[in-house]
Protein backbone atom coordinates (compact mmCIF):
# COMPACT_ATOMS: atom_id res chain seq x y z
CA UNK A 1 0.00 0.00 0.00
CA UNK A 2 1.46 3.30 -0.80
CA UNK A 3 0.92 6.40 2.16
CA UNK A 4 0.91 9.62 1.64
CA UNK A 5 -0.28 12.31 4.17
CA UNK A 6 -0.61 16.39 5.54
CA UNK A 7 1.65 17.16 7.96
CA UNK A 8 1.13 20.24 10.27
CA UNK A 9 0.27 21.97 13.70
CA UNK A 10 -2.58 21.76 14.26
CA UNK A 11 -3.96 19.80 11.49
CA UNK A 12 -7.83 18.81 12.29
CA UNK A 13 -8.94 21.57 9.73
CA UNK A 14 -7.24 20.49 6.90
CA UNK A 15 -9.27 19.23 3.78
CA UNK A 16 -6.47 17.63 1.90
CA UNK A 17 -7.42 13.93 3.59
CA UNK A 18 -11.02 14.20 2.40
CA UNK A 19 -9.60 15.75 -1.27
CA UNK A 20 -6.42 12.94 -1.56
CA UNK A 21 -8.96 10.02 -0.24
CA UNK A 22 -12.13 11.01 -2.75
CA UNK A 23 -9.67 10.34 -5.81
CA UNK A 24 -8.08 7.56 -4.20
CA UNK A 25 -11.65 5.96 -4.28
CA UNK A 26 -12.79 7.26 -7.32
CA UNK A 27 -9.57 5.60 -8.72
CA UNK A 28 -9.79 2.59 -6.83
CA UNK A 29 -6.16 2.83 -5.97
CA UNK A 30 -4.45 0.86 -2.93
CA UNK A 31 -3.32 3.71 -1.16
CA UNK A 32 -3.80 5.90 2.44
CA UNK A 33 -3.44 9.73 2.84
CA UNK A 34 -3.63 10.66 6.44
CA UNK A 35 -3.74 13.85 8.90
CA UNK A 36 -0.03 14.05 10.57
CA UNK A 37 -0.03 16.31 13.51
CA UNK A 38 3.65 17.05 14.46
CA UNK A 39 4.92 19.68 16.46
CA UNK A 40 7.71 21.81 15.59
CA UNK A 41 10.68 19.99 17.12
CA UNK A 42 9.09 16.70 15.90
CA UNK A 43 9.24 17.66 11.94
CA UNK A 44 13.13 16.93 10.97
CA UNK A 45 12.42 13.31 12.66
CA UNK A 46 9.17 12.52 11.17
CA UNK A 47 10.20 13.45 7.57
CA UNK A 48 13.02 11.37 7.73
CA UNK A 49 11.51 8.55 9.52
CA UNK A 50 8.51 8.75 7.14
CA UNK A 51 10.01 7.10 3.89
CA UNK A 52 11.07 4.10 5.86
CA UNK A 53 7.41 3.64 6.67
CA UNK A 54 6.04 3.25 3.15
CA UNK A 55 5.13 6.95 2.72
CA UNK A 56 5.93 8.68 -0.86
CA UNK A 57 5.37 11.81 0.21
CA UNK A 58 3.49 14.10 1.98
CA UNK A 59 2.08 17.80 1.87
CA UNK A 60 3.26 20.21 4.44
CA UNK A 61 1.50 22.75 5.77
CA UNK A 62 1.55 25.58 9.00
CA UNK A 63 4.09 25.91 11.21
CA UNK A 64 6.63 23.73 8.73
CA UNK A 65 6.29 24.95 5.42
CA UNK A 66 9.92 27.16 5.21
CA UNK A 67 12.04 24.46 7.34
CA UNK A 68 10.02 21.81 4.77
CA UNK A 69 12.70 23.68 2.16
CA UNK A 70 15.83 23.48 4.15
CA UNK A 71 15.90 20.12 5.38
CA UNK A 72 15.03 19.12 1.62
CA UNK A 73 18.12 17.56 -0.34
CA UNK A 74 16.79 19.03 -3.71
CA UNK A 75 14.22 22.35 -3.87
CA UNK A 76 12.22 23.16 -6.93
CA UNK A 77 12.93 26.45 -8.33
CA UNK A 78 8.97 27.17 -7.89
CA UNK A 79 9.64 26.17 -4.54
CA UNK A 80 12.95 28.10 -3.98
CA UNK A 81 11.34 31.63 -5.28
CA UNK A 82 7.93 31.32 -3.38
CA UNK A 83 10.25 30.50 -0.33
CA UNK A 84 8.24 27.60 0.83
CA UNK A 85 7.07 24.58 0.10
CA UNK A 86 3.71 22.00 0.44
CA UNK A 87 4.48 19.49 -1.47
CA UNK A 88 7.26 16.85 -0.62
CA UNK A 89 8.25 13.61 -2.70
CA UNK A 90 10.48 10.76 -1.24
CA UNK A 91 12.64 9.54 -3.92
CA UNK A 92 14.72 6.42 -2.93
CA UNK A 93 16.38 8.25 0.55
CA UNK A 94 16.32 11.70 -0.97
CA UNK A 95 13.41 14.31 -0.09
CA UNK A 96 12.33 16.57 -2.99
CA UNK A 97 10.70 19.76 -2.27
CA UNK A 98 8.05 21.36 -4.56
CA UNK A 99 5.37 24.17 -4.26
CA UNK A 100 1.81 23.54 -6.11
CA UNK A 101 0.12 26.97 -5.05
CA UNK A 102 1.24 28.26 -8.35
CA UNK A 103 0.38 25.91 -9.93
CA UNK A 104 -2.92 25.46 -8.54
CA UNK A 105 -3.87 28.93 -8.93
CA UNK A 106 -3.30 29.31 -12.72
CA UNK A 107 -5.16 25.55 -13.44
CA UNK A 108 -7.89 27.27 -11.26
CA UNK A 109 -7.95 30.30 -13.71
CA UNK A 110 -6.86 28.37 -16.56
CA UNK A 111 -10.33 25.64 -15.87
CA UNK A 112 -12.57 28.72 -15.42
CA UNK A 113 -11.72 31.19 -18.02
CA UNK A 114 -9.90 29.17 -20.97
CA UNK A 115 -9.76 32.27 -22.97
CA UNK A 116 -8.33 34.60 -20.63
CA UNK A 117 -4.88 35.71 -22.03
CA UNK A 118 -1.75 35.18 -19.55
CA UNK A 119 0.60 38.02 -20.98
CA UNK A 120 -2.18 40.75 -20.29
CA UNK A 121 -2.03 42.84 -16.63
CA UNK A 122 -2.67 42.01 -13.32
CA UNK A 123 -3.10 43.52 -9.94
CA UNK A 124 -2.69 41.50 -6.52
CA UNK A 125 -3.70 42.32 -3.24
CA UNK A 126 -1.40 41.08 -0.57
CA UNK A 127 2.01 40.35 0.16
CA UNK A 128 1.95 37.05 2.08
CA UNK A 129 2.79 33.18 1.62
CA UNK A 130 -0.13 33.15 -0.86
CA UNK A 131 0.81 35.99 -3.06
CA UNK A 132 3.94 34.71 -3.55
CA UNK A 133 3.04 31.85 -4.63
CA UNK A 134 -0.05 33.80 -7.06
CA UNK A 135 2.94 36.38 -8.35
CA UNK A 136 5.18 33.71 -9.31
CA UNK A 137 2.54 31.86 -11.32
CA UNK A 138 1.90 34.89 -13.07
CA UNK A 139 4.96 36.07 -14.57
CA UNK A 140 5.66 32.20 -15.29
CA UNK A 141 3.04 32.63 -17.59
CA UNK A 142 4.24 35.82 -19.20
CA UNK A 143 2.20 38.16 -17.21
CA UNK A 144 3.34 41.81 -18.41
CA UNK A 145 2.95 44.18 -15.03
CA UNK A 146 1.34 43.39 -11.90
CA UNK A 147 0.26 46.00 -9.64
CA UNK A 148 0.85 45.07 -6.24
CA UNK A 149 -0.96 45.96 -2.75
CA UNK A 150 -1.14 45.40 0.53
CA UNK A 151 -1.78 46.82 4.41
CA UNK A 152 1.56 47.08 5.12
CA UNK A 153 3.40 48.67 2.15
CA UNK A 154 7.28 47.25 3.70
CA UNK A 155 6.44 43.44 2.39
CA UNK A 156 4.72 44.95 -0.57
CA UNK A 157 8.23 46.31 -1.55
CA UNK A 158 9.88 43.66 -0.50
CA UNK A 159 8.14 41.17 -2.38
CA UNK A 160 9.01 43.54 -5.61
CA UNK A 161 12.55 43.67 -5.30
CA UNK A 162 12.34 39.82 -5.12
CA UNK A 163 10.24 39.43 -8.16
CA UNK A 164 11.83 42.09 -10.03
CA UNK A 165 10.43 45.11 -12.20
CA UNK A 166 7.47 43.60 -13.45
CA UNK A 167 5.81 43.91 -10.03
CA UNK A 168 4.58 47.36 -9.24
CA UNK A 169 3.81 48.56 -5.83
CA UNK A 170 1.12 50.88 -5.50
CA UNK A 171 -1.00 52.06 -2.31
CA UNK A 172 -4.55 51.28 -0.75
CA UNK A 173 -5.87 54.36 -1.75
CA UNK A 174 -4.50 53.64 -5.90
CA UNK A 175 -6.25 50.27 -6.47
CA UNK A 176 -9.31 51.82 -7.73
CA UNK A 177 -7.18 54.34 -10.54
CA UNK A 178 -5.21 51.10 -11.55
CA UNK A 179 -8.17 49.24 -12.40
CA UNK A 180 -9.47 50.05 -15.94
CA UNK A 181 -5.55 48.63 -16.86
CA UNK A 182 -5.62 45.54 -15.72
CA UNK A 183 -7.13 42.15 -17.21
CA UNK A 184 -7.17 40.12 -13.78
CA UNK A 185 -7.94 41.16 -10.25
CA UNK A 186 -6.45 38.74 -7.34
CA UNK A 187 -7.38 39.44 -3.69
CA UNK A 188 -4.67 36.87 -1.45
CA UNK A 189 -5.44 38.75 1.56
CA UNK A 190 -7.78 37.55 4.49
CA UNK A 191 -10.53 40.01 3.80
CA UNK A 192 -13.84 38.56 2.96
CA UNK A 193 -13.16 35.44 4.55
CA UNK A 194 -15.56 34.51 7.56
CA UNK A 195 -14.70 36.48 10.73
CA UNK A 196 -12.77 39.02 8.71
CA UNK A 197 -14.04 42.74 7.36
CA UNK A 198 -14.74 42.70 3.54
CA UNK A 199 -12.33 43.51 1.06
CA UNK A 200 -14.04 47.40 -0.23
CA UNK A 201 -12.86 48.19 -3.59
CA UNK A 202 -15.61 49.95 -6.61
CA UNK A 203 -15.05 47.89 -9.38
CA UNK A 204 -17.51 50.42 -11.48
CA UNK A 205 -14.05 51.14 -13.40
CA UNK A 206 -12.99 47.82 -14.69
CA UNK A 207 -13.27 45.99 -18.29
CA UNK A 208 -15.79 44.78 -19.14
CA UNK A 209 -13.19 41.92 -19.49
CA UNK A 210 -11.41 41.73 -16.43
CA UNK A 211 -11.26 38.62 -14.49
CA UNK A 212 -12.19 39.28 -10.39
CA UNK A 213 -10.38 36.39 -8.20
CA UNK A 214 -10.85 35.48 -4.92
CA UNK A 215 -8.37 33.06 -3.07
CA UNK A 216 -10.74 32.85 0.07
CA UNK A 217 -13.36 29.88 -0.18
CA UNK A 218 -15.12 30.28 2.85
CA UNK A 219 -17.84 31.50 2.38
CA UNK A 220 -17.16 30.42 -1.84
CA UNK A 221 -18.72 33.86 -2.74
CA UNK A 222 -17.25 36.63 -0.53
CA UNK A 223 -18.85 40.14 -0.52
CA UNK A 224 -15.90 41.05 -3.60
CA UNK A 225 -16.91 38.22 -5.98
CA UNK A 226 -20.38 39.24 -5.58
CA UNK A 227 -19.77 42.82 -6.26
CA UNK A 228 -18.23 41.77 -9.28
CA UNK A 229 -20.94 39.32 -10.27
CA UNK A 230 -23.60 42.31 -10.18
CA UNK A 231 -20.97 44.51 -12.29
CA UNK A 232 -21.24 41.43 -14.97
CA UNK A 233 -17.81 40.76 -14.59
CA UNK A 234 -16.14 37.21 -14.93
CA UNK A 235 -15.19 35.56 -11.08
CA UNK A 236 -13.21 32.89 -10.42
CA UNK A 237 -13.60 31.62 -6.97
CA UNK A 238 -11.08 30.08 -4.17
CA UNK A 239 -11.65 26.88 -4.00
CA UNK A 240 -10.63 25.79 -6.92
CA UNK A 241 -6.91 26.82 -6.33
CA UNK A 242 -7.33 24.20 -3.02
CA UNK A 243 -7.82 21.49 -5.38
CA UNK A 244 -5.79 21.88 -8.08
CA UNK A 245 -2.72 22.58 -6.26
CA UNK A 246 -3.55 18.82 -4.85
CA UNK A 247 -2.96 17.42 -8.08
CA UNK A 248 0.72 17.62 -8.85
CA UNK A 249 1.48 15.57 -5.19
CA UNK A 250 -1.23 13.00 -6.16
CA UNK A 251 0.21 12.31 -9.63
CA UNK A 252 3.65 11.87 -8.46
CA UNK A 253 2.69 10.04 -5.10
CA UNK A 254 -0.23 7.32 -6.52
CA UNK A 255 0.78 7.61 -9.87
CA UNK A 256 -2.34 8.40 -10.98
CA UNK A 257 -3.05 12.00 -12.80
CA UNK A 258 -6.43 13.01 -11.00
CA UNK A 259 -9.45 15.13 -12.01
CA UNK A 260 -10.62 18.17 -10.19
CA UNK A 261 -14.38 17.51 -11.17
CA UNK A 262 -17.93 19.17 -9.49
CA UNK A 263 -18.56 16.21 -7.54
CA UNK A 264 -15.16 16.77 -5.36
CA UNK A 265 -15.84 20.48 -5.60
CA UNK A 266 -19.27 19.95 -3.54
CA UNK A 267 -17.65 17.34 -1.47
CA UNK A 268 -14.68 19.58 -0.04
CA UNK A 269 -17.36 22.69 0.04
CA UNK A 270 -20.05 20.36 1.87
P1 LIG B 1 -1.19 33.70 3.43
O1 LIG B 1 -0.15 32.63 3.56
O2 LIG B 1 -2.60 33.19 3.34
O3 LIG B 1 -0.87 34.68 2.36
P2 LIG B 1 -0.20 35.59 5.37
O4 LIG B 1 1.18 35.33 4.89
O5 LIG B 1 -0.47 35.70 6.82
O6 LIG B 1 -1.20 34.47 4.84
O7 LIG B 1 -0.72 36.93 4.63
C1 LIG B 1 -1.96 37.49 4.93
C2 LIG B 1 -2.23 38.68 4.00
O8 LIG B 1 -3.52 39.22 4.32
C3 LIG B 1 -1.24 39.82 4.16
O9 LIG B 1 -1.13 40.49 2.92
C4 LIG B 1 -1.94 40.71 5.20
O10 LIG B 1 -1.56 42.06 5.16
P3 LIG B 1 -0.27 42.56 6.03
O11 LIG B 1 0.94 42.11 5.26
O12 LIG B 1 -0.42 44.02 6.08
O13 LIG B 1 -0.38 41.89 7.39
C5 LIG B 1 -3.38 40.58 4.73
N1 LIG B 1 -4.35 40.89 5.78
C6 LIG B 1 -4.72 40.09 6.82
N2 LIG B 1 -5.65 40.70 7.58
C7 LIG B 1 -5.87 41.93 7.02
C8 LIG B 1 -6.70 43.03 7.34
N3 LIG B 1 -7.53 43.01 8.40
N4 LIG B 1 -6.67 44.11 6.53
C9 LIG B 1 -5.84 44.16 5.47
N5 LIG B 1 -5.03 43.14 5.09
C10 LIG B 1 -5.04 42.04 5.86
Amino acid sequence: MILAGVVGYPISQSLSPKLHGYWLDKYALNGAYVPLPVAVDDFENVITTLPKMGFHGVNVTIPHKQTALRLADEVTETAREIGASNTLFFDDGRILADNTDAYGFMANIEANVPDWNPKSKALVIGAGGAARAVIYGLLSRGCSKIYLSNRSLDKAETLAEHFGEKVNVITNVEIEKHIPDVDLLVNTTSLGMTGYPPLEIDLAGSKKSCVITDIVYNPLITPLIRSAEQQGLSTVTGIGMLLHQAVPGFEGWFGKRPVVDDELERLILG
